[in-house]
């Protein structure tokens, strides 16, 4: 995607190549913009780089060519914990970062250490509550709480230091349907709110319903980047990173006319061209 000078970038990166200490080169010539609302899904198999990438968003690795811009800054140029008040991330398992004793002092943990007065981090605190619908635990200690809680109260611990930029790794993973689904609701309020997101999953599902924008790696290049249903129709380059996406977009691509951009994205707005269409004849 080109850069777009309507509206505010969050994290830039430009030219991002990144050799490990071993010598393999994990990501090259990574140019990409995340804007600042955005709902983005980063996809590709493993392997393809996309940790190596997101912990340069957070500071945990420097790129060994190219620069990484956060709110415009050089993040070469920022502690690792200043990036951390702006760029916030969800590791995989929830209990790698749960330790305190209440769920409520989970949330303040953050904040506390980020600076906040005590006014602000309590606001901070019970707007996250809120957020994650898990105010009626906040009593509770963490460890008691069964997997999708904590999950919520992972992401919740995270989201209470207001960063700008909000990263989750595969949050959907280990949750049965429901919860999934109540978790992503929640996201796409966030989202919905303006907060920026940026979610891995190898579930080509869940991108398709709930993200806006897609960005495909591949061997550590950036080889799709745009609206999702953009890449989504690519899918003899999807396929060459055995990506699949969704039967139903073969199924509607299938069933659309060629020159369609607009084909149904998931299976509410198949059924819902399908209804229209019905009408229609
Ligand atoms: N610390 C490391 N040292 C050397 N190679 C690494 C290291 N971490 C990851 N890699 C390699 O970099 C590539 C990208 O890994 P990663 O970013 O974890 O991909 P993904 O998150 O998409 O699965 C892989 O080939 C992986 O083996
Ligand atoms: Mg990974």
């Amino acid at each position: 995607m080109s850069i777009d000078a309507t509206r505010e970038p969050v994290i830039q990166a430009i030219d991002l190549e990144h050799t490990y200490d071993n010598g393999f080169q994990a990501l090259r010539g990574i140019d990409l913009t995340i804007y600042k609302g955005d709902y983005v899904g980063l996809i590709g198999q493993n392997g393809s780089g996309k940790t190596t990438m997101i912990k340069h968003f957070n500071g945990l690795l420097r790129p060994t060519k190219g620069k990484i811009l956060i709110n415009g800054a050089d993040a070469t140029t920022l502690t690792v914990g200043k990036i951390a008040k702006q760029v916030g991330f969800v590791f995989q398992n929830p209990d790698h970062q749960i330790f305190c004793p209440s769920v409520r002092e989970e949330l303040a943990f953050g904040p506390k250490n980020c600076g906040m007065s005590p006014g602000e981090m309590k606001d901070a605190v019970e707007d996250a509550l809120e957020s994650f619908r898990i105010t009626e635990f906040a009593e509770h200690p963490p460890a008691i709480l069964g997997f999708g809680l904590r999950r919520k109260v992972s992401l919740a611990a995270v989201y209470s230091c207001r960063p700008t930029v909000f990263i989750m790794d595969e949050p959907t993973v280990g949750l049965d349907h429901r919860s999934a689904r109540e978790l992503l609701d929640i996201i796409g309020e966030l989202n919905g709110n303006g907060d920026t997101i940026i979610l891995i999953t190898h579930d080509m599902r869940v991108i398709c319903e709930n993200t806006k924008r897609g960005i495909v790696l591949r061997n550590g290049k950036l080889i799709l980047d745009g609206t999702t249903r953009e890449v989504m129709s690519n899918i003899e380059v999807l396929r060459q990173t055995q990506i699949r996406p969704p039967q139903v977009i073969e199924l509607s691509k299938e069933l659309s006319a060629p020159d369609v951009a607009e084909f149904p994205l998931n299976v509410d707005e198949f059924i819902n061209e399908f209804i229209k269409t019905k009408k229609a004849m």
